[in-house]
């Protein structure tokens, strides 16, 4: 049988399913990122609205983990968490971000930066009361990113709150809403042959007019 470390080794493919020439993309970046992520749910690509976002930590370090994109109105992108959890603290302090969404059907990766802040908290009431009442409940039982002693210890602090909130509805947790990115970089990647990628990215000029340039793969 083959190892991993063998197929690591070899396993490659070429891209060849789509190009990204200047005069197919958008002039506008908003415009390029919804019609790929609509590509990207047409695609029927399980969690299409995936991303891996980064931030900071207070030693310098890049931290890196997914969450899901929620919203795309007011020229931000929205995703909901727990304010205080190693995230939220991260972002508290740095509120500098990378996301990178990686449709790999689609053979296409997006990259924006850009800095975050809070949404709305009538937002976050909005978006928290449209979720299943398990994931209301669960809002409240697990205090994200903290150290547990088990198992055990997250299922009765659900069975906890289920009791507390028994025939009510559940609030929102004050700790509990969303962030929005305000990106500042887009950055498109199409997979071409032999490694000769597309490579468009679009930043901010100084009068917060998007230009777009080509990047050598
Ligand atoms: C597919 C997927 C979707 C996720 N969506 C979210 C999300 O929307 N919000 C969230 O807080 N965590 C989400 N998570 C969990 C995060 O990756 C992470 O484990 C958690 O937020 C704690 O991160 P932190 O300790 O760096 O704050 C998701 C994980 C996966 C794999």
């Amino acid at each position: 049988m083959k190892s991993n470390e063998d197929d690591l080794k070899n396993t490659r493919r070429d891209y060849n399913r789509q190009i990204l020439l200047e005069d197919h993309a958008a002039a506008d970046p908003w415009k390029q990122f919804a019609a790929w992520l609509e590509d990207a749910r047409n695609e029927n690509i399980v969690d299409y609205n995936a991303f891996n976002l980064a931030t900071i930590d207070d030693h310098g370090f890049p931290q890196v983990r997914v969450v899901l994109l929620r919203d795309t109105g007011s020229n931000s992108l929205t995703f909901f968490t727990n304010y205080n959890s190693d995230k939220g603290k991260q972002l508290n302090a740095t509120n500098k971000v990378c996301a990178n969404f990686y449709w790999s059907q689609m053979e296409r990766q997006v990259r924006i930066v850009g800095i975050v802040e809070k949404v709305k908290p009538a937002d976050s009431d909005a978006y928290f009361a449209s979720r299943p009442r398990e994931s209301q409940l669960a809002a409240w039982a697990s205090v994200q990113s903290a150290v547990i002693r088990n198992r055990e210890e997250l299922e009765a602090n659900l069975a906890k709150y289920d009791k507390e909130f028994e025939g009510k509805e559940v609030p929102r947790p004050e700790n509990w809403g969303g962030y929005r990115i305000m990106p500042r970089l887009f950055e498109f990647w199409q997979g071409r042959p032999y490694r000769l990628h597309d490579r468009i990215v679009y930043r901010l000029d100084a009068d917060f007019a998007w230009f777009m340039e080509r990047l050598s793969p």
